[in-house]
């Protein structure tokens, strides 16, 4: 049985290493963003992204151990991020991960990103557990910069996907609202805390595909509406109303991503769901996640933000419970930009 393992996430602009036991107790967790690297470009540069991990990762693995007060010989296992992602910033931890099973005589395997997300509400710590009562089967919600995805988490290791973005992701939305408004890169962020300054009800942006009965979702509508807007009030006035801009972007998002999910959730009769993912930071999706939950007597779990984010916790308690399954990799394994068709079940 393997106790404990060191996990490692490289997949895009964090860079990510953790120290997680077979329940999903996060011992350590440290990250290192590269916001600052990729500000001056608007977004991630990918060659960027892989040079600041092969500079940060060591470190940081130096770091957990530190942290959680272990040496390797208190790890039996490597769990790593080997998909979907950015290819160069896969390898960097893919071949450090390889590298250091080699070194150290520790099994390791390849985690699924996306599998990592929608476990992240299992994780806890010492300030944090996820209610005691929540168990599959639920209704998952992943938002990030480049996936959007409501899921059927059945058990561990059966995930259905039920609908998915025709266009772009939801981060990717937020984000390039953001360069349109001049509130630069990390988008997302900046329009969440300027979107509380407000009024949701100012500016009628579509929520495209709301109503039809599918749990898929698209955001391009919404995208080129707003870039519209900011065309016809001009720099002086989209400055002038940039709370109420970011407030009504942001509300559209929101209602399409709670209206999909109650659907999701009455249409396989579920009473649980998670948000996941870099946007479930959103405080707004949050807010409203948790109204939606108390209307209609659904539990949601949002994780903390240190393991909706990308991180390497999630990564970690993926891969241990796989390898305690008996599921290792060799060292033939290769990074891959997308998910494998095997990793979920595409429902028709
Ligand atoms: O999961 P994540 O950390 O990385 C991947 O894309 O896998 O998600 C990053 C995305 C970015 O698009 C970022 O703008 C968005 O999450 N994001 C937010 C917020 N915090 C991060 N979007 C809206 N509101 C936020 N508070
Ligand atoms: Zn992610």
């Amino acid at each position: 049985m393997i106790e404990k393992v060191l996990a490692i996430e490289t997949s895009c602009d964090d860079t990510s290493v953790a120290i997680v036991d077979k329940t999903g107790h996060v011992i350590s967790l440290v990250s290192a963003s590269q916001d600052l690297a990729h500000e001056p470009y608007g977004g991630i540069v990918p060659e960027i992204a892989s040079r600041n991990h092969s500079v940060q990762l060591l470190p940081l693995i130096d770091q957990a151990f530190i942290k959680a007060q272990l040496k390797w010989e208190d790890v039996q296992g490597l769990a790593v991020t080997n998909r979907p992602g950015l290819v160069g910033a896969l390898i960097v931890g893919l071949v450090t991960a390889k590298s250091l099973s080699q070194a150290k005589g520790v099994p390791f395997i390849g985690v699924n990103h996306l599998e990592g997300h929608l476990l992240a509400p299992f994780l806890k710590d010492n300030d944090y557990a996820p209610p005691q009562d929540f168990q599959y089967p639920y209704i998952a919600l992943a938002v990030s910069g480049g996936h959007t995805s409501i899921y059927r988490i059945k058990k561990f290791g059966h995930y259905e996907v039920l609908g998915s973005t025709k266009d772009d992701a939801v981060g990717e939305a937020f984000d390039k609202f953001a360069k349109m408004v001049g509130l630069g890169f990390p988008g997302g962020v900046r329009v969440d805390q300027w979107a509380k300054k407000g009024n949701p009800k100012s500016f009628e942006f579509p929520r495209s595909m709301i109503n039809d009965d599918t749990l898929n979702m698209s955001f391009s509508g919404l995208k080129s509406a707003a870039a519209r807007t900011v065309q016809e009030l001009g720099p002086e006035k989209v400055q002038e109303h940039l709370a109420d801009l970011c407030a009504s972007f942001q509300e559209a998002i929101v209602d399409v991503l709670l209206s999909k999910l109650d659907f999701a959730l009455k249409k396989y009769q579920l009473k649980r769901m998670i948000v996941t993912g870099g946007v479930s930071a959103n405080s707004r999706l949050r807010e409203k996640a948790f109204q939606l939950a108390e209307q209609k007597k659904y539990q949601v779990v949002i994780p903390p933000i240190r393991y909706c984010t990308d991180n390497a916790a999630m990564i970690g308690y993926v891969g241990i419970q796989r390898m305690n399954l008996g599921e290792f990799s060799d060292l033939t394994l290769p990074p891959f930009p997308q998910a494998l068709s095997s990793d979920f079940k595409v429902l028709p």
